[in-house]
């Protein structure tokens, strides 16, 4: 019994939401150059970029390898899909406008923080608790599922009639993959050339060449239980359903033990790293294209602001985010360039009101049984499973109350609840007026949230992300080296995409780059692997 309570607990620790800029001043790109360091070039400074720099900077002084590291950053702040933004504008009050949550096995993540001394926060906690339903889940006309702050045995009995050993099977199958993943972090394993054969080696391939519904049917885990509570949980974190998504990043959908994210952002992580990595950031800076020379080394050329380009020479390149979105251009072409793949769009839209989300719209009779986060799910008989448009008729993927901050209206204090919606079109501002019970704007044609009144919607951001690929079932993933020394995180998204796997990403990069040292720099220091990870885990 107190297995089953603790697990349906857990198993919604989901995702939140935050945001934040940073005022990071640019460093100006000097010319001159330094005889014996390595360069090296990453491009991008979110999770993947700025792991590389900071593993790159530990395994060459293990080695004693000079290095030079730049980083390239097109947009203004570091941290890629991490960001956060002030409700406000006020930064007492910072909320995720990307990337919200991570776990407690995500060591790459749980080990920065720490040596970086930010401060975790469960999620949960965070959050008020201003509802009797903590967690409901919503197919556009009735509740399937509501979990309450503080479950009774009743409740407990309720579920254990409705769902049998499906939460206890979910829990020891998560258990099992999770294990399996984690040996990507150590050696026989890293650093992995390939990942493709690495997933093989591990067997997860089983896992990601399925869809979720067949991998979670093949070990016995009931229909009812897949499509209400664990297809609620792969929408509201990938926007998928589980017709569609592999089985792989379904379970990690359900290894929500130890949820957490760092107050005040969680892009203050990967700001950690670079400073750590000691590496040069250029902000504002577009890298365009990337040149090979006869000596081998790599060209770049990148575009700061609205200045004329400027072109500087490096050892290695690291592309540290999306091929396909990062519009880089090669010459000579490459033999072969990462595959161009679907990615999510996802409207994410937060926005604080003195109104809670109304029962009415939700069908309820009192105001207290709203839950506090509402995830989604398809109603039973509708099969839209594998499309990529597959949200159904609850036309949204989950809304929910993020904190209460105070507003200031005419001169006094006033609750405000602060919410996040994920959608897969733009919110019309007759929508969120239902939601919030109040009256849509005068009838006119595309009218979007920012068309309701202050006194209905006192603040809100919108964002398009693309956030992450579809995750179709598959068994092969892009290579890490895409060339002599041109390096490639983005691979790892169709496997797993989050956060932490970049990082891993990022320091596999770094620690295929260290194993090449001795052969091609100078007889130098091999990294022990065994070693290293064995000193990190004692530090940890
Ligand atoms: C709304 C949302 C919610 C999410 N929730 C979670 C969550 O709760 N937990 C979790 O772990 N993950 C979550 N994710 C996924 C997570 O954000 C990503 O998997 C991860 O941050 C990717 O990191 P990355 O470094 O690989 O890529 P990015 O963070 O995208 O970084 C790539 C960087 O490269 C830069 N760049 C690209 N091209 C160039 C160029 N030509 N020149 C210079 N710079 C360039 C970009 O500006 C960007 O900053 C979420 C994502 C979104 C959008
Ligand atoms: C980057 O550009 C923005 C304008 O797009 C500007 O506000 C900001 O100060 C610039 N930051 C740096 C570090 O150059
Ligand atoms: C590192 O490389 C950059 C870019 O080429 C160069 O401007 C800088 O002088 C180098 N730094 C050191 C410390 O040599
Ligand atoms: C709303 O709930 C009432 C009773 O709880 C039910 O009779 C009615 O059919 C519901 N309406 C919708 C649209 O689901
Ligand atoms: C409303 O949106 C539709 C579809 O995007 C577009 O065709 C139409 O022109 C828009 N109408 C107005 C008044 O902007």
């Amino acid at each position: 019994m107190q297995l089953y309570q603790e697990l349906l607990c857990t198993l919604f620790l989901i995702w939140a939401a935050v945001l934040g800029t940073d005022a990071y001043s640019q460093i100006p790109l000097r010319s001159e150059t330094d005889i014996g360091a390595r360069k090296v070039a990453i491009i991008g400074a979110g999770s993947a970029g700025a792991s590389t720099a900071y593993y790159l900077r530990q395994f060459a002084d293990y080695s004693d390898i000079p290095l030079n590291i730049t980083v390239f950053e097109r947009s203004h702040y570091v941290g890629g899909r991490s960001i956060t933004v002030d409700v406000f504008n006020d930064p007492r009050y910072p909320v995720e406008l990307g990337a919200s949550i991570f776990v407690s096995v995500n060591y790459n993540l749980m080990e920065a923080a720490k040596r970086f001394d930010l401060k975790i926060s469960g999620a949960p906690q965070s959050r008020p608790e201003e509802s009797q339903a903590m967690l409901g889940i919503w197919d556009g006309e009735r509740f399937v599922y509501v979990q309450s702050h503080s479950m009774t045995w009743w409740d407990t009995a309720k579920l254990l009639w409705r769902y049998g050993l499906a939460p206890i099977r979910t829990q020891r199958l998560t258990k099992n993959v999770v294990g399996k993943f984690l040996n990507l972090y150590k050696p026989p394993y890293f650093p992995f050339q390939s990942l493709s054969s690495a997933v093989v080696e591990l067997e997860l391939h089983k896992a990601t060449a399925v869809t979720g519904a067949q991998f979670l049917e093949a070990n016995g885990i009931s229909d009812s239980f897949s499509s209400e509570i664990i297809q609620a949980s792969t929408r509201v974190n990938y926007g998928q359903n589980l017709g569609l998504i592999h089985g792989l990043e379904t379970i990690v959908c359900m290894a929500t033990d130890g949820a957490v994210a760092i107050e005040g952002g969680n892009w203050r992580i990967f700001s950690g790293m670079l400073d750590f990595s000691g590496a040069k950031l250029a902000l504002n800076t577009t890298v365009t294209s990337i040149t090979r020379n006869d000596d081998d080394t790599l060209t770049l050329s990148h575009i700061t602001n609205n200045s004329p380009p400027s072109e500087t020479t490096f050892d290695d390149v690291v592309i540290a985010a999306p091929y396909q979105s990062s519009g880089i251009e090669i010459s000579p072409a490459f033999e072969r360039v990462p595959d161009k793949i679907p990615y999510v769009k996802l409207y994410v839209t937060l926005f604080a009101s003195p109104h809670q989300i109304s029962q009415a719209y939700f069908n309820l009779s009192n105001q207290n049984e709203v839950p506090e986060m509402i995830l989604t799910t398809l109603p039973k008989g509708v099969d839209l499973g594998s499309r990529e448009d597959g949200v159904g008729p609850t036309g949204f993927w989950s809304i929910s109350l993020l904190r209460v901050v105070d507003a200031l209206v005419e001169g006094s204090l006033q609750n405000h609840y602060v919410y996040k919606v994920f959608s897969p079109e733009r919110l019309s501002a007759e929508f969120v007026a239902s939601i919030l019970g109040v009256d849509s704007p005068a009838e006119s044609e595309n009218t979007t949230i920012g068309d309701l009144p202050s006194h209905h919607v006192s603040w809100f951001h919108e964002k398009t992300w693309h956030s992450y690929p579809y995750e179709y079932p598959r068994q092969t993933f892009e290579e890490s080296k895409l060339e002599r020394n041109v390096w490639y995180t983005g691979g790892i998204e169709s496997f797993i995409s989050t956060m932490e796997t970049s990082s891993l990403m990022g320091m596999n990069v770094a620690g295929l780059m260290a194993n090449e040292w001795p052969e091609i720099l100078r007889p130098s220091k091999r990294v022990s692997w065994s070693r290293w990870f064995e000193q990190r885990n004692t530090e940890l």
